[in-house]
């Protein structure tokens, strides 16, 4: 990677210090297109998997509306499903296993369609706030990344946003990327006064750098 020593190194600092303190972080990185994020958001979790944390990742993008709901492509990465706990109400039972397993049982799909779709998302927000948590802790930490959250489909910004304050006890680390436009996350965050956000906005790169990168990808 050329350049960026300072994203990088203010990056890996926030996770080191978030996993001394075993606290929640939420690293936004916002950028133009092309710019670099998704360059950078590797090199930190490259830094991040050699540190000993586990790290999964979701994406956004224009053309896959139709895709699993963003929890449960989180759960399948997980090293361990979630299973539930022995208190687990029935409600909990079935929208569990719909995050866990691709085809849901008629029984659980009957309990989760017959739940309003406010107090559906707040179980979904909780129960995967609960299994990133547990599968931090038994683990040597965990890192999500979730990119280009500019592309989130109606709805799914309000779900970020959910988790993040759900997670934001849990020693979890959110790494987001996002295009600079009205009411993104980075925007919604701080309106929202959330504790342990890092901001980096990447510009271009500086031309001596620009310079070594198209050497680097055309020497001579
Ligand atoms: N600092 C960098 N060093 C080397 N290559 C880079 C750097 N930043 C971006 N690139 C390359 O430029 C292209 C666009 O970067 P990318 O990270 O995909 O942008 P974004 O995610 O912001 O749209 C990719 O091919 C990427 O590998
Ligand atoms: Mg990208």
């Amino acid at each position: 990677m050329v350049g960026r020593e300072l994203e990088l190194a203010q990056a890996e600092a926030a996770i080191a210090a978030a996993r001394n303190a075993d606290s929640s972080l939420v690293i936004h990185l916002s950028g133009e297109a092309g710019i670099g994020k998704s360059r950078l958001a590797r090199e930190i979790l490259r830094w991040a998997a050699g540190a000993g944390a586990t790290t999964v990742e979701i994406g956004f993008d224009a053309f896959s509306p139709g895709e699993r709901h963003p929890a449960q492509r989180l759960v399948a990465q997980l090293p361990q499903p979630p299973m539930p706990g022995p208190r687990a109400t029935a409600v909990e039972r079935a929208v569990l296993s719909w995050l866990v397993e691709p085809q849901i049982g008629a029984d659980a799909m009957l309990r989760m369609s017959a739940l309003d779709p406010d107090v559906q998302q707040r179980l979904i927000i909780e129960l995967l706030a609960d299994s990133l948590r547990q599968a931090a802790v038994e683990t040597g930490g965990l890192l999500v990344l979730i990119e280009d959250c500019h592309w989130s489909p109606v709805g799914a910004s309000d779900f970020l946003l959910g988790l993040m304050s759900g997670l934001q006890d849990s020693p979890v680390i959110l790494l987001l990327t996002e295009r600079p436009h009205d009411g993104s996350l980075d925007q919604r965050l701080a309106a929202r006064a959330r504790s342990g956000v890092v901001r980096i906005a990447l510009p271009p790169l500086p031309e001596t750098a620009a310079r070594d990168l198209v050497r680097a990808i055309a020497p001579g």
